[in-house]
């Protein structure tokens, strides 16, 4: 129960948290982390830079007493970290997190299920752009077909695991694949989620064109196969969801660039090396782990985080059509350091 809700300058309360638990990854999408980039030479985290279980278990445990209700572990790739199963069950066990998540690209997954099973994962959203060979390999920069990741999630759902597929969808690269892959996940009655390319970083080269709008999906989707529209299955869900009329399942669209959600996000973001952010699209982080390794105790942990959460007021989405037309550059922090 939590023994100090906090809410920001809108109205909004922290109910969801993400935590990058790793800044690396075993693919190289271009749409995240361009090989050109994050290539040799990169600088990725440390261990001292990276939180530790303990650490991470700690931080959690104060976002839970201000209201955190669903954590999802990211990153990066979340399954590089070979502790993830041991950290779930302690979300789980001691903290009595309701619901505890992850979102990998699956590579690792069919060796990871069992114990992320074990240790009482509620959920798993695995990454799949594409189901061509070629198109797969482009899209992971790694050139790795994706029947590996295919077999994972099949793996997975036969565990249990309520899984959730996750498609970015880029203009002339892979909208093409938009009814396939539905055909695909339709027939395993997965729900798959369009997500819009989004401005997230500085070197994904995106760029407005790029964008397939939500309504264009839900349109395409809507020729082949009738779909209704269906509310959120709770205040602040980011995807707005449609089923299936012939009751094969649902679909959701995570439409950040045309449908901005700012007015009802409720997320919190932990970088892996402890940073709180309050926005996705923002450069700034707030030291938690400084905080924690000065030697804070519960109280005064919990007082920072209540401090920059009432001080939030970004709204990103809402703002990005006049921030984009100031042509005043911003910078923002990758998504595999704090977390998509
Ligand atoms: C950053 S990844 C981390 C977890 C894991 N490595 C994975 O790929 O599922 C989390 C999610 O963010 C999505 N993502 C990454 N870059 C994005 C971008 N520029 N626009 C939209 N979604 C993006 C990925 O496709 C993935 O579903
Ligand atoms: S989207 Fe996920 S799998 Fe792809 S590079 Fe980013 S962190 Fe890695």
């Amino acid at each position: 129960m939590a023994a100090d809700l906090v809410t920001d300058t809108l109205k909004r309360p922290v109910r969801d948290l993400r935590i990058s638990v790793t800044d690396r990854c075993n693919f190289r999408c271009p749409y995240c982390m361009p090989k050109e980039v994050f290539g040799a030479g990169y600088q990725f985290l440390r261990d001292p830079q990276l939180m530790s279980t303990d650490e991470i278990v700690r931080i959690a445990g104060a976002f839970v007493e201000l209201g955190v209700e669903k954590i999802r572990l990211t990153g990066g790739e979340p399954l590089l970290r070979a502790d993830l199963p041991e950290l779930v069950r302690r979300l789980k066990v001691e903290l009595g997190v309701k619901d505890v998540a992850i979102t990998t690209n699956g590579w690792l997954l069919e060796r990871f299920a069992p114990a992320l099973k074990e240790a009482g994962l509620d959920r798993l959203n695995v990454s799949v752009d594409s189901l061509d060979a070629v198109k797969a390999g482009q899209m992971n920069g790694q050139g790795l077909p994706p029947d590996r990741v295919l077999r994972a999630i099949d793996a997975a759902a036969a565990q249990g695991f309520p899984v959730k597929i996750n498609m970015v969808v880029q203009r002339g690269v892979n909208d093409h694949e938009i009814e396939t892959v539905a055909e695909y996940f339709r027939e395993r009655s997965m729900v798959l989620r369009f997500i819009e390319f989004m401005d997230v970083g500085n070197t994904n080269q995106w760029a407005g064109e790029k964008v397939v709008p939500a309504a264009e999906i839900v349109e395409r989707i809507g020729r082949r196969w009738p779909i209704e529209a269906v509310g959120p299955a709770y205040r602040g869900e980011v995807a707005s969801r449609y089923r299936y009329a012939d009751g094969a399942g649902e679909i959701g669209i995570i439409a950040s660039i045309t449908e901005p959600f700012c007015r009802d996000c409720h997320r919190a973001r932990l970088s892996a090396d402890g940073k709180l952010y309050t926005c996705l699209f923002t450069a700034l982080g707030w030291d938690v782990l400084g905080c924690v390794r000065s030697g804070a105790d519960d109280a005064e942990l919990r007082a920072y985080l209540s401090r920059v959460w009432a001080g939030r007021r970004d709204r990103y989405s809402d703002e990005r059509a006049a921030i984009l037309a100031s042509g005043v550059a911003r910078s923002k922090a990758e998504m595999s350091y704090l977390g998509g």
